[in-house]
């Protein structure tokens, strides 16, 4: 077996170096067991990351990993030219639970090809060729998805498409903006939006924020694309985080969680927008049984086990104590979120971003066996976002250990 040392030298001499990683000395995972992860030293790690919002039911699930592995040893792949039962089950199954009218999908790989997908929908169903997008958005790394998204760090590309608008994500701006934009430009073919915006730093819009933003869009003829990829199933205690605003978008986008480690993603539409989309299109792998009896075994744990409430129950405790956190701590400038997607921000006495201090809360919960994530614009926001499948012992152990990290750091 190869050394933590010559894995993560073996990283740099043969991967990209855009790849960051997180720790000065990050640990090897080499085994998952529900919310837990084990590294090649035997060490045994709780998992508050769920790599990045993707391990919703779990680490190697049984009650996933045995559908999968039964999918896996029967029919692997023919693609989507061909009829295979899995693909029409779960198109049919998201039907039943997305919200609203939305009702077909298309099936891709990954988050950034969902909302690339979305995108392309937009445009040929009204004709139109820009977007208007949040500050601090992130949509992916495609061309499209990289123009979509304003943090910084995460546009790569010096030369993306200028058919994008940014509107400021603070209540008191957004509406105003985005009113100006559509006066005076009729191009405009889709709001894309984060209903909780993660890598932006868990940037939680208050009750009602949508619902204006969808009447107004509604009055130009601009379609809203929510980008479920992050707040997807059941994470913020509803199965969909913009179910919180009452609000149902034209077209949806998910990926992450839907599979649970194997890679799946969406796009969902009406029918009247779907209907639009007869120019032909296809994704290789996209919809492959194997993907698709994944994402059907996480719709069926999220139900059995009542993810959703479980999510708000332990969601509600957690914030409670990060909140008793930010009491006793002055640099904890804000504790936000919903269900299990909570952050907390953490900033200086000028209220400047602390990421140093952030880094070193992360470093010590590793040295206790607690895997953390961060984010934010000036990476200063520690992100809570665990399996699902925790229990209150788990929480008031993160609580004990921030404690001292937080003290310490
Ligand atoms: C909200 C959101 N949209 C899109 C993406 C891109 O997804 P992917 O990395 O699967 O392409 C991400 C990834 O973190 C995300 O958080």
């Amino acid at each position: 077996m190869l050394s933590s040392e010559e894995v993560l030298q073996m990283r740099r001499d043969y991967l990209m170096p855009c790849l960051g990683y997180f720790y000065k000395e990050p640990p090897v995972f080499v085994r998952g067991e529900m919310q837990y992860l084990y590294d090649d030293k035997g060490k045994k790690y709780l998992d508050f990351f769920a790599g990045v919002s993707v391990m919703n039911c779990g680490h190697s699930n049984p009650e996933i990993t045995d559908k999968v592995a039964r999918q896996l040893g029967t029919l692997q792949h023919v693609t989507n030219v061909y009829l295979t039962q899995p693909v029409v089950e779960l198109a049919k199954r998201l039907s039943e639970v997305l919200p609203g009218n939305l009702h077909n999908s298309f099936f891709c790989m990954s988050g950034s090809e969902a909302n690339e997908g979305a995108m392309l929908l937009a445009r040929i169903y009204t004709g139109k060729r820009k977007f208007i997008a949040l500050d601090r958005s992130l949509h992916g790394r495609t061309n499209l998805t990289m123009a979509a998204t304003s943090i910084p760090m995460w546009r790569a590309d010096p030369f993306l498409p200028e058919d994008f608008y940014f509107v400021s994500h603070s209540p008191g701006e957004t509406l105003s903006e985005l009113e100006s934009i559509l006066r005076k430009d009729s191009d405009i073919a889709a709001f894309i939006f984060e209903p909780i915006q993660g890598n932006g730093g868990i940037i939680t819009p208050p009750d009602g924020y949508f619902k204006e933003i969808a009447g107004l869009l509604k009055n130009y003829g601009v379609l809203m694309i929510c980008d479920e990829v992050q707040t997807g199933f059941a994470r913020t205690g509803k199965l969909f985080a913009i179910e919180h605003y009452d609000v149902v978008p034209d077209i949806m986008t998910m990926s992450k969680a839907l599979g649970n480690g194997i890679p799946i993603a969406a796009f969902s539409a009406t029918r009247e927008i779907a209907a639009s989309f007869i120019s032909p299109s296809a994704s290789t792998l996209g919809g492959n049984p194997v993907a698709c009896a994944s994402a059907l075994a996480v719709l069926d744990y999220i139900e059995k086990h009542d993810l959703c409430n479980r999510a708000k129950k332990l969601g509600a405790l957690l914030y409670e104590k990060l909140l008793l956190l930010k009491e006793k701590y002055s640099f904890v400038r804000e504790v936000r979120g919903k269900g299990l997607m909570l952050g907390m921000e953490l900033t200086g006495e000028g209220k400047e971003p602390l990421p140093a201090k952030t880094d070193a809360v992360l470093e010590q919960l590793k040295e206790d066996g607690i895997i953390l994530g961060k984010n934010g614009l000036s990476r200063n926001v520690l992100a809570f976002q665990p399996p699902l499948v925790i229990d209150e012992a788990d929480i008031e152990y993160l609580a004990e250990k921030l404690d001292i990290a937080l003290k310490n750091s």
